[in-house]
């Protein structure tokens, strides 16, 4: 039998994939280990489908690592966390520099502990010539403090006298989100069974196909990013118009 993955179109993957890596700690609960426990299996996973996106010539891989709501979880849990990501960007920078990958980030960095801080800098500066995916980490990140952001940043330029209010667009908004320059996201997968966007990406995804599995972030695997992406390719994107005028291809 063909695996499932063999039904993928290479010719018309999505350009940004977001995920919204839920359910690790169900897996360790499932198990009676330490939530971390859960964590510290995500990060295979995280490795996993960082090679997969590569293989697949995907543009942009976002992240969601930790939220702005995720420092409210027990100390423990926290700075568990910080300590693996601070590990996975020290372990992973090789890998990076060897496949081509650029790391970015999104989020409030200067709210991560200073040697997270460090190591995360150091690795953006070092891949910030590749050229291959970019591997965008949503980072003590909030998609309503990010728009926040943006309009506080841009109400500055209107009181200084930069910028009029009429010249506010859509795409000048988007310029000052934390994702400036980079597509929106197409296709934002969530694991672990919630139906729900978690402050994830509220602006950037507002025409995100959005596919959601029960199977939790650890077990998620190549074949099943595979499938998610196989379901997006079956979706017909319509960005308000009607199915007809899709079939026509009139211009959007
Ligand atoms: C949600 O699962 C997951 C997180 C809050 C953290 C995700 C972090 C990783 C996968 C590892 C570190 C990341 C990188 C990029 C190295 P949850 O704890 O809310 O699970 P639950 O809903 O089952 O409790």
């Amino acid at each position: 039998m063909s695996s499932p993955s063999s039904k993928l179109d290479r010719n018309s993957l999505p350009a940004h994939v977001a995920i919204i890596m839920d359910g690790n700690g169900r897996w360790a609960q499932n198990r009676g280990l330490m939530r971390l426990m859960g964590h510290r299996s995500g990060v295979k996973t995280v490795k996993k489908i960082v090679t997969a996106a590569r293989e697949l010539g995907l543009q942009v891989l976002t992240l969601y690592a930790f939220s702005s709501e995720n420092w409210k979880r027990p100390e423990q849990e926290v700075s568990g966390l910080m300590t693996l990501l601070k590990s996975y960007l020290e372990n992973e920078l090789s890998t990076m520099l060897d496949n081509n990958i650029k790391l970015r980030c999104m989020g409030r960095k200067e709210q991560l502990p200073t040697k997270v801080r460090e190591v995360l800098d150091t690795s953006i500066r070092k891949t910030a010539g590749n050229t291959g995916l970019i591997l965008n980490l949503a980072l003590s990140y909030g998609g309503r403090s990010e728009i926040v952001r943006a309009a506080r940043i841009l109400a500055s330029k209107c009181a200084e006298g930069t910028l009029h209010p009429d010249e506010i667009t859509e795409d000048l908004l988007s310029a000052h989100l934390y994702s400036t320059g980079l597509p929106d996201p197409d296709l934002v997968i969530r694991t672990g069974g919630e139906y729900r966007l978690s402050n994830f990406l509220l602006w950037q995804a507002s025409y995100a196909e959005i596919y959601i599995t029960d199977t939790n972030w650890p077990d998620f695997s190549k074949n099943d990013f595979h499938l998610a992406l196989e379901n997006y390719q079956e979706r017909q994107r319509r960005f308000g118009r009607t199915g007809d005028q899709v079939q026509k291809q009139e211009p959007l």
